[in-house]
């Protein structure tokens, strides 16, 4: 046996007694047990069994170090009742306090000198530490942290952690900070490297996290079409994050709405890849304003639950660079964020987190991309596979990039250059971002609500609900009038949220029944019936002068809605109650588009999505018009299940394994427009209580000035008028139609903006379109090119109704 193995050998003996005795206690005592690094030198005799039974020496010296870690050991045993464990601590104490104490190690053991620092050396005072130098760029202080380290810190900072079962000693105090997140990172405290704390959160801090905010899903807030919102609702996701001591932020969720049956569609913003990359980056940069580090997910080709942790999205590699690669491109280009999630899925045959192309030459090379990579949660499949490949970081444990990874790098299959490359991209943003430079005083069990972050929860539901039709303008309703509720999810189990990962724990729920009561007033008739009884709830809602269904939908991340029909009785819900009352509103708590075979024979029909806490005073305050709806679908509503772009099995949910992208650049509208299928409500479509009118559409220049000196960018400017008799907001809208042979889909979303308008009120909007909204990927040249030829610039309220047109020319052809 070489000088090698018999290091390998004890260190895994000692790891296996630390693990043995820390699972002998009780977890729950609030103390700490931490070992010794399992890198340190091992001893023999007495002093080898201090190494396994020594505690905190990174906090103590001389006898207190040993005295102090007795203590803690002795009100361990005491706490499971061991009484034979009593005397051997007191065992210990003797051993510990006379010899372990000051017991200095044994030289280190030879390493191959490509595998860098192995021992650890006395921490030294932060004065000595040149990174904490904040003048230093952000890489500069990554390097000079790199040189310090030793690999064992190395890997430390490349994989998550569970409570009670880190192997290596890193200063972490598991009691103290008691490992509530769904990822933990401990911190190298003789290097002065804060811990990651990740927590999930979509619509509010995550992970059964208490007194928080339930915000309304991702999809609600991205129908507002307004990036301002959106970078609000970033940042007050960030501020209760960083509020419960979470240093990264799991979200958003940026993967464009490929399937209209995508169980996680309410946590995306929807079917445009640039509307995707807009909002991303908006809501990134409010969640890093706050102290957070944002994570967008999931990369890439995430469209489907449905078999999730082998499904292989077969894409071409055009489709992949012009609809599902732009929202990350923005995330990295104007949000600036930290990290990625790689998804479960694979792309092309090979997992997303071991896919050189996505990680290595999309993501990092093309994109320019210098944060880090982590895995989603079991997303990792190999060592040196995704080491080499581009994942920096395995979530949440450490079963691939552990001690596996350490032999990996010993045996050579991972280099110490690749190491060093994730970490680097692993302290980068950390440095950026501030971590190294100022206290995080959060806690998970801090209270971080307050009673602007409700009233933003209600302003966002509000600010994203659609009204979709309004026959004869029954809405906004008269006041006094005589409603009926129908629904349990008006009142019985009101749907506030999605499932799965970005679930949160409301802190209340107004029901849409205490919503509307409220509003309406006492002595105004509100009545209810939770329609588990079709008869009963016809005969509730013919009572009153009008009637509101409340219908959901039960969306989950890990599964696929089986179809877009509305789940249980509703459909036949709905129906009763239309022919009982000819005033019928439906309002839908759907996570995304549903079928609606009632539609002709219901007056109103409202699109609220998962509304968050604040559901019922939202939606009173769109029904009564206290707040004038200006929201716009973010993806399309089919009229039949057959009339979706993704239609056949093959497409999803695949077949063998494989979800085939037949569809390619036609996803969403664009599959619409490109087979003259019409949708029941298209993209970009939305009604207000007023009326407006887009007029004067001026582009200039008209001919787009391309390469050196030029902006390469075209101005866009109409007049918009409020034609109405009530304030309100219209979002306009600008598309893109290239020359036929760009083989393009036949307009694609390049600009939009939002104005708020009095009634008479016109203003102008000016909106600017870039080199990309005249570009196509060309795959040959692996670049994008923009064509000469002639282009189509658009505008308008919906990608249906684009009344104004303008040509622009592009003399010569560029491609970057
Ligand atoms: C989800 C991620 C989530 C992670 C941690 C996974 O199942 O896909 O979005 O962040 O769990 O909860």
């Amino acid at each position: 046996m070489g000088p090698r193995s018999e290091y390998d050998r004890i260190l895994q003996k000692q790891a296996l007694l630390c693990a043995n005795f820390s699972d002998s206690i009780d977890k729950t005592a609030p103390f700490a047990i931490e070992w010794e690094p399992i890198t340190k030198t091992p001893r023999r005799g007495p002093l080898f069994f201090c190494d396994e039974f020594r505690c905190h020496a990174a906090h103590f010296s001389g006898v207190a170090k040993g005295w102090c870690a007795i203590m803690k050991i002795h009100s361990g045993f005491r706490r499971t009742g061991n009484s034979a464990a009593l005397v051997l601590s007191v065992v210990c104490a003797f051993v510990l306090a006379s010899q372990c104490a000051d017991a200095q190690p044994a030289p280190a053991p030879a390493q191959p000198a490509s595998i860098g620092k192995t021992a650890q050396p006395a921490p030294k005072s932060s004065a000595a530490w040149p990174w904490t130098d904040r003048s230093l760029s952000a890489g500069r202080r990554a390097d000079l942290v790199i040189q310090e380290m030793t690999l064992d810190e190395k890997i430390v900072l490349m994989h998550g952690v569970n409570a009670l079962k880190g192997t290596v000693d890193t200063g972490f105090d598991w009691a103290a900070e008691p490992n509530e997140y769904v990822g933990v990172v401990p911190p190298i405290k003789r290097l002065g490297i804060p811990s990651l704390k990740l927590a999930d959160g979509r619509a509010g801090v995550g992970n059964k996290a208490r007194d928080i905010t339930l915000l309304p899903a991702p999809i609600a807030a991205a129908s507002s079409w307004d990036t301002g919102l959106l970078n609000e609702y970033g940042r007050v996701l960030g501020e209760e994050q960083w509020g419960k001591g979470t240093n990264v932020a799991l979200g958003p969720s940026i993967d464009v709405v490929r399937v209209p049956e995508w169980g996680r569609s309410f946590e995306s913003y929807g079917e445009d890849p640039f509307f995707n990359g807009q909002m991303a980056a908006a809501e990134i940069k409010g969640i890093q304003s706050q102290g957070p580090i944002a994570d967008a997910n999931m990369y890439l080709t995430m469209n489907q639950e449905s078999d999730r942790f082998r499904a292989d999205s077969v894409v071409d590699e055009r489709t992949l660079q012009e609809i599902y690669l732009p929202p990350f491109e923005a995330s990295v280009k104007d949000g600036h964020v930290g990290t990625f999630m790689c998804a479960y899925v694979k792309t092309n045959g090979v997992y997303s987190c071991e896919n050189a192309h996505i990680l290595r030459d999309l993501l990092k090379t093309q994109l320019k991309f210098d944060g880090w990579v982590m895995s989603d949660w079991g997303a990792t499949h190999s060592t040196a596979d995704c080491a080499n490949n581009g994942l920096d970081q395995q979530m949440p444990d450490d079963t691939f990039y552990g001690a596996a990874l350490k032999k990996a790098v010993v045996d050579g299959k991972v280099s110490i250059a690749t190491i060093d490359d994730h970490v680097r991209r692993i302290l980068v943003p950390m440095f950026r971002q501030g971590l190294f430079d100022k206290a995080q005083p959060g806690k998970w069990s801090s209270n971080v609500r307050s009673p602007q972050h409700d009233r933003f929860s209600r302003s966002v539901a509000e600010q994203g609900t659609i009204l979709l039709k309004n026959a004869g303008g029954l809405l906004p309703l008269q006041a006094g009038a005589a409603i009926a509720v129908i629904g349990a999810a008006g009142d019985k189990a009101p749907k506030i949220e999605g499932g799965g990962s970005s679930e949160v724990i409301a802190p209340y729920t107004v029901s849409p029944l205490e919503g509307i009561r409220k509003r309406a007033g006492a002595g105004v008739q509100i009545t209810y019936a939770d329609g588990s009884d079709l008869a009963q709830a016809a005969k509730t809602a013919g009572a009153a002068q009008l009637a509101m269904v409340f219908v959901n939908t039960d969306e989950t991340e890990g599964d696929d809605r089986p179809d877009l029909v509305l789940p249980g009785k509703q459909d036949a819900l709905i129906a009763a109650v239309a022919a009982a009352n000819k005033q019928t509103i439906v309002v839908l708590d759907t996570g995304g588009p549903v079928l609606m075979p009632w539609a002709d024979q219901v007056a109103g029909i409202v699109e609220a999505w998962y509304p968050g806490q604040e559901d019922g005073n939202a939606i009173a305050s769109i029904v009564y018009g206290d707040v004038n709806p200006s929201a716009k679908l973010p993806l399309s509503f089919p009229r039949t299940a057959a009339e979706i772009p993704t239609a056949t099995k093959q497409q999803w949910p695949g077949i063998d394994g494989h979800s085939v992208y037949s569809e390619g650049l036609n996803v969403g509208y664009r599959w619409y427009d490109a087979t003259g299928t019409q949708p029941l409500f298209p993209f970009g479509f939305g009604l207000s209580y007023t009326s407006f009118q887009i007029s004067h559409l001026v582009v200039e220049p008209a001919k787009l000035e391309l390469g050196s000196g030029a902006t390469g960018k075209i101005t866009v400017r109409v007049d918009v008028t409020n034609t109405g008799k009530r304030k309100g907001a219209e979002v306009v809208e600008v598309y893109v139609g290239h020359p036929p042979e760009n083989g393009e889909p036949p307009h694609q979303l390049r600009a939009f903006g939002k104005v708020q308008l009095e009634p008479g009120q016109t203003k102008p909007v000016t909106l600017e379109l870039d080199e990309r909204s005249f570009s196509t990927f060309d795959v040959m040249k692996g670049r994008w090119i923009v064509r000469a030829g002639s282009y189509e610039i658009l505008a308008g309220d919906s990608s249906r109704d684009l009344p104004l047109h303008s040509i622009i020319t592009v003399g010569h052809s560029l491609s970057r």
